[in-house]
């Protein structure tokens, strides 16, 4: 494992060939706003139980409130998803949930309708990963994806991540339970 040069506090800008991934900047709050609102997004992160309230939009000012303190804080990390061929902000990765001791965080990514689909999940998974075990020192980055997203699973094994088991029926959508898969990297394995 390599020793850290960085730490939750720093917000670096890291390049892929198709995305961009750099701190939040005021101007990406509409672009974040309308991909909160996706009702793909809504109903595949399970922030959102049944499709009667599917596409509703946030409070604005929690959300101005939220994305303008993204960048203070230093036990997480959030970072702009900017497509390049646009230079537009389509959705967001975040590192959270950081276990010092255990050197270990959760990972999570949202792209709106305009970023899905071409490549850039799977980019933007593995930059940010790849800063998690190269920059921030930890072993272990875990994350959850529900068995009706396959998209998103598929990304994830793309980016290197394994399935280690299974939360079942973790979530309930429309009355019906779903499983959450449970995957991680580790540091240790192959890239
Ligand atoms: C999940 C997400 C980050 C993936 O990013 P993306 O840029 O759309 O995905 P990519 O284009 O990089 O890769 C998707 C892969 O899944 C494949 N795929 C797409 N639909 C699929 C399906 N129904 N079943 C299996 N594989 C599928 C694609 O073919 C591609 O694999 P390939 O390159 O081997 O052909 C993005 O779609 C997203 O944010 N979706 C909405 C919110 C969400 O699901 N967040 C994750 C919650 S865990």
């Amino acid at each position: 494992m390599r020793a850290p040069t960085a730490t939750f506090a720093d917000k670096p800008t890291l390049a892929g060939e198709l995305v961009l991934l750099r701190p939040f900047e005021d101007g990406d709050l509409p672009a974040m706003a309308a991909a909160i609102a996706d009702p793909e997004v809504g109903r595949l992160t399970g922030s959102v139980h049944s499709t009667a309230v599917l596409g509703q939009p946030h409070d604005p000012e929690v959300l101005r409130r939220w994305y303008s303190t993204r960048n203070e804080q230093d036990d997480r990390l959030d970072l702009a998803v900017v497509d390049r061929r646009t230079g537009e902000c389509v959705g967001e990765v975040v590192l959270n949930e950081w276990e010092p001791e255990n050197l270990a965080c959760n990972f999570r990514i949202l792209l709106g309708p305009a970023g899905r689909g071409r490549g850039l999940g799977t980019e933007a998974t593995r930059l940010v990963v790849d800063h998690a075990h190269d920059a921030l020192g930890l072993h272990r980055v875990g994350l959850e994806v529900y068995a009706f997203n396959p998209r998103a699973r598929r990304a994830y094994e793309k980016a290197g991540f394994v399935v280690e088991g299974v939360r079942r029926d973790a979530l309930r959508f429309d009355g019906a339970f779903v499983d959450a898969v449970v995957m991680s990297r580790l540091s240790t394995d192959p890239r």
